[in-house]
């Protein structure tokens, strides 16, 4: 990777140490990377032994003779809803707070582990009447609401593997995913809150199972009480269903390697993959890294995750990893900028959020909106920030942690994947000095590293490949029904070694900063420059807001920078009078050029009121780069808000 790849991110020397008073009571220390690195094995089977409890103990740690496929905590047997629930009800801690839940409309509700739990045994009965088993899969298509943590933990209690599917997604998606799984039942609801109003879910589900489907029956949710269809032989109301149960259920336990979950992500191409994941290791780990990374007291903290159980992030650390802590969370059902834009900080505020784990698209969208919004509300309970999902541009990092954390809070960026199952590379917030922009290092027991091309170690100060050294207890098992794609994605690129498709560098100590997708790297004059690391530049130049970048085939260069810029309030009507976008267009072109070098140079910057995003939060490129090389644009139907791509055309052919 050329040296100049990332002298932008890397000119950046800010370090954040943390307080005396943070490291004093943080639950992660150097003791643990001293541990882990002494006996790794044995350091994740004390940390199985201490956060989990197993019905029977495990004989042994790890076993890696069937590579690529893992076998964690073998012989071990437990059962993953028991160690969310039933041994805080019996730790006497039924009447603590499980969840805060706040619908978009503003209706709360509170649900103490005792009322998780009774309202989960009567899941897994109602599950259990309607003929679903062991090893029987499950779809759930559910808003962000507190059935959807029930639903899954009423699976898992029944050992049958849930398939969350967004909710989001359209009903094509969600067809092919349960074909994928072969799912028995789907549980889902009328439909949920968003933007200020109802957004239907039925229907999709309807259109979901027409024709040939393994579904037998689909249990709804009543949220927004809108009219749905009603298929008699079909459906039923799972308040009826929940209510006709027994409010007691006697769990069975399962084998540690028990499949846990199949979570569908997008690949390059094709199909998309089910991710599938375990009992015994997936908990482990999830647990570990709430309790050290996110630092999670359960006695005392009140923590909020912002994602939606459709994504990862939602499975790992808004249900399995807080709740087998034993956790006081927040949940919120919508938007953030709904009904207002300070909504989130309205939340922090009334719920007293003592941690705030959230995306760099969302900070960068608050900070678009403007500093004086969360300003208006006591952010002060805050003492620990986290950000995951895509790489944090130094810039967005400062004003998270400055306008956000009040210069107080440290913030851990984690980076991992559906596929890790949980963090894998991040601060502990106790015990590292904190760069902005940077992932920094592997966890306590995770062996990370960047490798050249042939797959060989690269040294300090350069940059290669994001890959994973040996196994971990949260790694996926496989792609549901094909091992084959499981090993060529992940384990044919390099020799013995997890290949993560993230690109990343080294800097001088050693810490990892991790530049995005392969994918999003392109070659200018056979140049590597990170996506990532250009729209850094871009925003942190005053006036913009946020930028996207991508490389768009050009005959010269082979490939070329093209961006696409949101502008920040006041510089948007400077733009729009005569001639001064074409100025400023320049004056960000020679920005680049000045932060970076002129390789990073942009050939065309494009003024856009939006940028193409999924609903969770990732740019889109491939629908940018369809702009940038001039192409119809192509399939638009996983975008959040679809009519974003003509607000882009139409801004573009009308000349900014
Ligand atoms: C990809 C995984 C991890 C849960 C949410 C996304 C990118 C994730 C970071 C980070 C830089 C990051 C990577 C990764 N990513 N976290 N802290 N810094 N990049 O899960 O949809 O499976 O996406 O997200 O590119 O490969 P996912």
């Amino acid at each position: 990777m050329a040296e100049e790849t990332l002298s932008n991110l890397l000119a950046e020397d800010r370090t954040f140490p943390p307080s005396d008073e943070f490291a004093a009571q943080a639950n992660g220390t150097q003791a643990m990377y001293d541990a882990a690195a002494e006996d790794r094995e044995g350091f994740w089977a004390d940390q199985a032994r201490s956060l989990l409890t197993w019905e029977t103990d495990f004989t042994q740690t790890l076993d890696w003779s069937q590579a690529p496929v893992a076998s964690w905590f073998v012989g071990g047997r437990l059962n993953a809803s028991v160690n969310c629930l039933d041994r805080h009800i019996e730790a006497g801690l039924g009447d603590r707070v499980a969840i805060n839940f706040v619908g978009e409309p503003g209706d709360t509700r509170t649900l103490t582990y005792a009322d998780l739990h009774e309202q989960v045994q009567r899941a897994a009965n109602a599950l259990a009447a309607l003929g679903v088993g062991t090893g029987d899969r499950v779809a759930i298509y559910l808003p962000m609401i507190p059935e959807a943590a029930v639903a899954m933990l009423a699976c898992a209690r029944l050992g049958a593997p849930h398939s969350v599917v967004f909710g989001g997604f359209s009903s094509d998606a969600l067809r092919t995913r349960i074909a994928d799984a072969e799912a028995k039942v789907v549980i889902t609801a009328d439909g949920g809150y968003r933007k200020g109003k109802p957004s239907a879910l039925k229907p999709a589900v309807d259109a979901a199972l027409e024709g040939e489907t393994t579904v037998e029956k689909v249990l709804v949710v009543r949220r927004t009480e809108t009219e749905v269809e009603w298929d008699e032989g079909r459906d039923l109301w799972w308040h009826d269903a929940l209510e006709a149960a027994e409010p007691t259920h006697t769990p069975d336990y399962f084998d540690s390697e028990h499949p846990l979950f199949i979570l569908y992500t997008s690949g390059t191409t094709g199909k998309p993959k089910g991710i599938f994941h375990t009992t015994g290791g997936y908990l482990t780990q999830s647990a570990f890294t709430c309790s050290t990374v996110l630092d999670i007291h359960p006695e005392t903290d009140v923590y909020w995750c912002t994602a939606d159980i459709g994504w990862v992030t939602g499975h790992s650390y808004s249900v399995y990893g807080p709740m087998s802590l034993g956790a006081t969370q927040v949940m919120y059902e919508g938007t953030p900028d709904t009904p207002h834009q300070g909504r989130w900080w309205e939340i922090v505020q009334d719920y007293g959020v003592t941690i705030f784990y959230t995306a760099p698209t969302a900070i960068r969208a608050c900070m678009k909106w403007g500093s004086d919004i969360p300003a208006k509300f006591d952010l002060s309970s805050l003492r620990l920030l986290g950000s995951v999902g895509e790489p944090i541009n130094p810039e967005a990092w400062m004003w998270y942690r400055r306008v956000i954390g009040g210069d107080r809070c440290p913030i851990v960026d984690t980076w991992w994947q559906t596929e890790t199952g949980a963090i894998m590379v991040s601060p502990l917030p106790g015990v590292t000095a904190t760069r902005p922009g940077s992932a920094q290092l592997a966890i306590p027991g995770i062996s990370v590293d960047v490798v050249d091309e042939a797959g060989n170690s690269v040294p300090d100060g350069h940059g290669g490949y994001l890959v994973i050294r040996e196994p971990w207890p949260s790694m996926l098992r496989g792609i549901w029904g094909d091992p084959e794609r499981y090993a060529e994605t992940y384990w044919s690129r390099f020799p013995d070694v997890y290949f993560a498709g993230d690109g990343a560098k080294k800097d001088s100590e050693g810490n990892i900063w991790v530049l995005g997708r392969v994918d999003d790297v392109m070659n200018v004059s056979g140049h590597r420059l990170s996506t990532t690391e250009i729209e850094s530049a871009l925003v942190s130049h005053p006036k913009v807001a946020e930028a996207a970048v991508v490389g768009a085939t050009d005959t010269m260069t082979g490939q070329a920078v093209v961006a696409f810029v949101i502008l920040r309030g006041d510089a948007v009507e400077e733009a729009d009078e005569e001639g001064e976008g074409a100025e400023l267009v320049a004056e960000l072109r020679s920005h680049v050029a000045k932060e970076i070098g002129p390789i990073a140079r942009p050939r065309q910057i494009m003024i856009v009121p939006e940028l193409p995003k999924t609903r969770s939060g990732k740019i889109m490129r491939r629908l940018l780069r369809d702009v940038a090389e001039k192409r119809e644009v192509g399939d638009v139907t996983t975008l959040a808000d679809s009519s974003v791509m003509d607000l882009i055309k139409d801004g573009i052919s009308s000349g900014s």
